[in-house]
């Protein structure tokens, strides 16, 4: 069904149902300030009354057709004219909201390359409006994914400490670049400005699910259609220009099949009791492994170490798992007594970094490595190296044998990269 209309968006009513759109994300034609070329086209020539006019008509046809549960999200801007900035956004606000949108947020798209000029009486300009508006209170809204479209990235399976396993919230300014390259080319950026894909993306995938309908009645060169269909949602879009229409309908077809494979890869990524599972898991392991590092330093080599995550009660209030070390510490360091190494590591894991890994630790010393052997859990135990505990080793040897454990992760990091 997912259609790009060659037509006014304000014939909407005719070719979208009632209550059918679950997201609109639009960037509405410029007031009066760029020609995109047709007759019909809104903005351009008109009043500023009857530009908001204009929008207000649109934007309450988008409200019919929206499902209670749908939210509209418009990027706009201010601008000058006759010596005075003209607060669109705010004058936009006013109106639609008397079509029955609640405006739910203000965002600030700050843009991260801009123009190197101000003029008189202006600051250098780096940002634009989003306005988040619901149909109803009960709107859909995927807080908890957030975590994964902010700048997590393959970053948490190097640090999980850094990453709380309960997600991350998104804060009100967001940072994308202006896009500057695309199968449309350099001229038709500088004029029309689209949106970001990554911006779009994240919309998309806080406020809707695979299957959904998403919508954007000024559809230019098609960035909002062209990420739903990226995203296996179903799209449907308004644009006036047929050359606009016809840059998305090739820019489709040329990279349809190989970002639907890069999302389809990325998408394990999004099950929240998985994320929260594997946080902990690398870190019990990541603790483990610069522990010894630090008992090093201290003169205590650690040669072998198993672990495994307790069900034990926590210490600390803030702790979020426990985890147990058994530490195989080299026979020559015997002048040391167990007591004086397990005051070692009490010293060592009250301080940062190991104090903020958030793991309640309890250590068991062995000296010997049959006695070490023998200590191990009957379980399948996975073993880790030196320097990477989120893979463990497929073929353990005698040099990269350092951790064992019961906790099996084995994260292929590129999977993380470049989910375009
Ligand atoms: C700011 S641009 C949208 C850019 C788009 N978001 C992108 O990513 O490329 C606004 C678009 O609205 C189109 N437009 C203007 N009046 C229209 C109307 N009455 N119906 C449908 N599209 C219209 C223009 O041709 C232009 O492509």
């Amino acid at each position: 069904m997912s259609k790009v209309f060659l037509d006014d968006a304000r014939n909407l009513k005719d070719k979208i149902k009632l209550s059918s759109i679950d997201v609109t994300i639009t960037s509405p034609p410029y007031f009066d300030m760029k020609d995109y070329g047709h007759t019909n086209q809104i903005g351009f020539g008109q009043s500023y009354e009857a530009y908001l006019n204009d929008l207000q008509k649109v934007f309450k046809d988008v409200y019919d057709a929206t499902k209670e549960s749908g939210s509209l999200w418009v990027v706009i801007d201010t601008f000058k004219r006759d010596g005075a900035v003209v607060p669109l956004p705010f004058d936009f606000v006013r109106e639609i909201s008397k079509t029955g949108w609640k405006l739910q947020d203000i965002i600030i798209w700050k843009k991260d390359k801009t123009v190197p000029w101000s003029k008189k009486g202006a600051t250098r300009k780096i940002f634009e409006y989003v306005l988040f508006f619901s149909k109803s209170n009960e709107f859909k809204y995927y807080s908890e994914r957030a975590r994964e479209i902010t700048d997590l990235k393959e970053w948490w399976i190097r640090y999980p400490e850094r990453y709380n396993p309960n997600g991350k919230s998104l804060e009100e300014i967001w940072e994308f670049s202006i896009p500057t390259q695309g199968s449309w080319g350099e001229g038709y950026i500088r004029h029309f400005c689209p949106l970001p894909e990554d911006l779009v993306r994240r919309i998309i995938t806080l406020t809707t699910d695979e299957g959904d309908l998403v919508f954007d009645p000024f559809s230019g060169s098609g960035t909002v259609p062209s990420q739903a269909a990226f995203m296996e949602r179903e799209y449907y879009g308004f644009e006036l220009n047929p050359e606009y229409l016809q840059m998305f309908e090739s820019y489709l077809e040329a990279n349809l099949v190989t970002r639907l494979d890069s999302y389809r890869a990325s998408r394990i990524t999004l099950d929240e009791n998985e994320f929260k599972k594997k946080i902990i898991d690398l870190r019990i392991l990541k603790y483990g492994r610069v522990l010894a590092k630090k008992m090093k330093s201290s003169g205590i080599n650690v040669q072998k170490m198993f672990t495994k995550h307790s069900e034990e009660p926590l210490n600390k209030k803030h702790d979020i798992a426990a985890g147990h070390y058994l530490l195989l510490i080299e026979p020559n360091n015997t002048s040391l007594t167990d007591a004086d190494i397990i005051t070692v590591i009490n010293e060592i894991i009250s301080v940062p970094p190991l104090s903020k890994f958030g793991i309640s630790s309890k250590f068991l010393l062995s000296r010997n490595l049959d006695e070490f052997a023998e200590l191990l859990p009957d379980n399948e135990l996975f073993i880790y190296s030196h320097n990477n505990t989120h893979q463990f080793v497929a073929k353990p040897s005698a040099s990269n044998s350092f951790i064992y454990s019961t906790i099996a992760v084995n994260i292929n990091e590129e999977i993380y990269r470049n989910t375009k």
